[in-house]
């Protein structure tokens, strides 16, 4: 996608604060000094059978955008692709009204939306958010002496495709899909009130790459401690067994060049980190004062895996060190 959108002119607009030129995860269009309009789209096949349960993970997953920059969504339009031929309509009813819960729980409307015919279903919301143009959370602000917390485990990519492949224990598909489902409201609130210096969430380069982007655009470095990087437990498993989506090659060509990786840290466990994610968790860059109170928060408000898991730096910018402590 990065590469098409490189070939295109650049929008730009006196208004537009932030469009396709930072990837960022959402657009922002200032309408006055107080208001502006945050705009995500997601949508993707199905990656868990029960299609209630995917259609409130892909509702999760594309309101995550707005959260990952400080924004409230307010309305979001269903979009549908469906083999009406093959596959029953009380599918399709059960991934919208999966999708309905689970924009209502984020307190966004579903206003309407498209569908069209397609062999391979998909599903997933176009949201429109608000959001203070003076409080807007980019991927650009994180400032050298920053801790930085992740808020999820990682490993949806690869549990789902063990999942498609084989079999995957009861523990481990209730763990990945309570995550998934999991809105990244309650941390972009805290994220804000803890005055966060910068913020994106981890989806489809994986962990690895969106903090690489997060580097990149701060100009700072960033230092991991894997051992604290929180992982599905089992997941290193499964990524041993080779349950690996095409992201773990495309992500590790995209990052080449921009990585330090202390060579004890094992090869499953790499493979965790450049996992593409499904509605993953917000990477959050704070200051090292409040970051250990802003963790005790989001885990009182539920944000239970939240780990700090490095720390930003002066040294080495656009770089990842990743140590194995
Ligand atoms: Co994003
Ligand atoms: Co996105
Ligand atoms: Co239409």
């Amino acid at each position: 996608m990065r590469q098409i959108l490189d070939k295109l002119p650049e929008s730009s607009h006196p208004d537009l604060l932030v469009g396709t030129n930072t990837i960022d995860d959402a657009g922002v269009f200032k309408l006055n000094d107080e208001l502006a309009l945050v705009q995500t789209v997601d949508f993707f096949t199905p990656i868990v059978d029960d299609p209630y349960t995917f259609g409130a993970i892909s509702a999760a997953n594309s309101l995550s955008d707005i959260y990952a920059m400080g924004g409230e969504p307010i309305t979001a339009l269903n979009i549908v692709c469906f083999p009406g031929k093959t596959v029953e309509m009380a599918v399709l009813t059960e991934i919208l009204k999966g999708g309905h819960d689970k924009a209502l729980e984020a307190g966004c409307i579903i206003v309407g939306g498209h569908s069209v015919e397609d062999k391979e279903m998909k599903y997933g919301l176009a949201v429109t958010g608000k959001i203070n143009p003076n409080r807007i959370l980019t991927n650009a602000g994180a400032l050298p002496g920053d801790a930085l917390v992740l808020t999820k485990p990682l490993g949806t990519g690869i549990i789902t495709t063990a999942l498609k492949l084989d079999t995957i224990s009861d523990e481990l598909y209730q763990a990945v899909t309570e995550s998934m489902l999991i809105l990244n409201k309650a941390a972009s609130e805290l994220a804000l009130e803890f005055a966060a210096s910068a913020c994106t969430d981890i989806t489809g380069f994986g962990f690895l790459g969106h903090a690489w982007s997060l580097a990149k655009e701060s100009a700072v470095g960033l230092v991991f401690y894997s051992a604290n990087i929180p992982r599905f437990s089992g997941v290193e498993e499964l990524a041993s067994r080779k349950f690996l989506t095409m992201g773990d090659v495309t992500n590790r060509v995209y990052l080449e060049g921009q990585l330090e990786i202390d060579e004890k840290i094992s090869e499953d466990v790499l493979r965790v980190l450049y996992d593409p994610q499904t509605s993953g968790g917000l990477l959050i860059s704070i200051s090292p004062e409040v970051v250990e109170e802003f963790v005790q928060e989001l885990k009182k408000q539920g944000v239970m895996s939240a780990q700090i898991v490095g720390r930003a730096t002066q040294e080495n910018p656009g770089k990842l060190i990743v140590l194995n402590d």
